[in-house]
């Protein structure tokens, strides 16, 4: 393992007002996407929609590593220029999703864990060889009647933290994923004591398989009460409950923490950002980020619906969400110009 060239990624990737975008939605999820816009669902046009994103100007301004599938980082543009490449030249690091996904968990009823790890070790590999440097693992955690069980979270932490031994002993960054969903009834409270908890497991089980902690990235969900939760708290109780959450239990050595957005609408996700960042700024250890996929691409999506023509104008607004989070980042966006909902 070459921790320091761990630590460059690392930094690298939370460098600036820059995030991540993650662009691996695997093959399901992205079909599923395109089902629901009426986009052709195959090959080509995830291709061609990919293709949208890592030619669109400007987004290199914005974004500091794109994560990819393993169907797209073996593809090129109509013109045959791989795509790796080309994140590369505009100065994205590439990464790559590796689970294979979050299954039904045996015995534990509405609880799932992440499968990948069998013959993860060849793929870090081939990976790395490819040019991508850092790698991202989801687990899911669902809060509902009686779950998450400990057994669920000791299983996924120790999972993530295989997973990230492994990577980085082939040279690649772990993104540590640890998503409680946003689904169901729960609140706030209820919320902030999951995710403090599966943070805690998660940390203790990194610590157990000797991860090295400062080349890492931690990729957390916000903590935030279920979407069917009658009571939705204002923004800066989310902030303080998200950041509090994390200094009760991230250690100071983890250089950043970047975001998904769970489905949050793509403005709610960056007034929440900001508001983190307008608050805690001072006193946070650890570089603060965003690395989403549905809050910067869907507006994007919703324009092009497969249609080439929309092309350009899907590209703007692509580039238009990154940069509305490098402004929160900052502490400086302003939604009021946009409808927050
Ligand atoms: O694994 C989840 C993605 O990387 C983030 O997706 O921002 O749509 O939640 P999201």
């Amino acid at each position: 393992m070459n921790i320091q060239e761990l630590k460059v990624t690392a930094q690298r990737l939370m460098a600036g007002d820059k995030g991540l975008l993650a662009m691996d939605e695997s093959t399901s999820t992205c079909n599923k996407r395109f089902e629901a816009l009426g986009i052709p669902q195959n090959e080509e046009y995830r291709r061609k929609y990919r293709e949208l994103i890592v030619t669109a100007p400007g987004l290199e301004n914005s974004i500091s590593g794109a994560i990819l599938f393993d169907e797209t980082i073996k593809q090129s543009t109509a013109d045959g220029t791989l795509f790796i490449d080309i994140l590369i030249k505009k100065g994205i690091i590439p990464g790559i999703k590796v689970d294979e996904g979050a299954v039904p968990m045996a015995g534990f009823p509405g609880e799932k864990a992440t499968e990948g790890l069998d013959g993860l070790r060849q793929r870090l590999t081939d990976y790395y060889q490819r040019g991508a440097r850092f790698a991202k693992w989801r687990a899911v955690i669902t809060i509902d009647e009686g779950i998450p069980t400990d057994t669920c979270i000791k299983t996924n932490a120790h999972l993530l933290a295989r997973y990230a031994a492994l990577c980085q002993e082939a040279g690649l960054v772990p993104i540590v994923e640890p998503e409680v969903l946003m689904d169901g009834t729960h609140t706030l409270e209820q919320c902030a004591g999951v995710t403090k908890k599966v943070l805690h497991k998660v940390f203790n089980e990194l610590y157990q398989q000797r991860v090295d902690l400062e080349g890492m990235i931690l990729k957390p969900n916000m903590v935030l009460p279920g979407l069917d939760c009658p009571v939705q708290p204002d923004t800066d109780t989310i902030a303080d409950a998200t950041i509090n959450c994390f200094l009760e239990s991230v250690p100071a050595t983890v250089p950043g923490i970047a975001f998904l957005s769970g489905g949050q609408s793509a403005t709610l996700a960056s007034v929440r950002l900001n508001a983190m960042h307008v608050r805690f700024d001072a006193i946070m250890p650890w570089a603060l980020t965003f690395s989403f996929s549905r809050a910067i691409q869907q507006p994007a999506l919703e324009i092009w619906k497969g249609n080439d023509q929309h092309i350009a104008e899907a590209q703007k607004e692509l580039v238009y969400r990154a940069a509305c989070n490098t402004t929160a980042r900052r502490g400086e966006y302003r939604a009021d110009a946009e409808t927050v909902v």
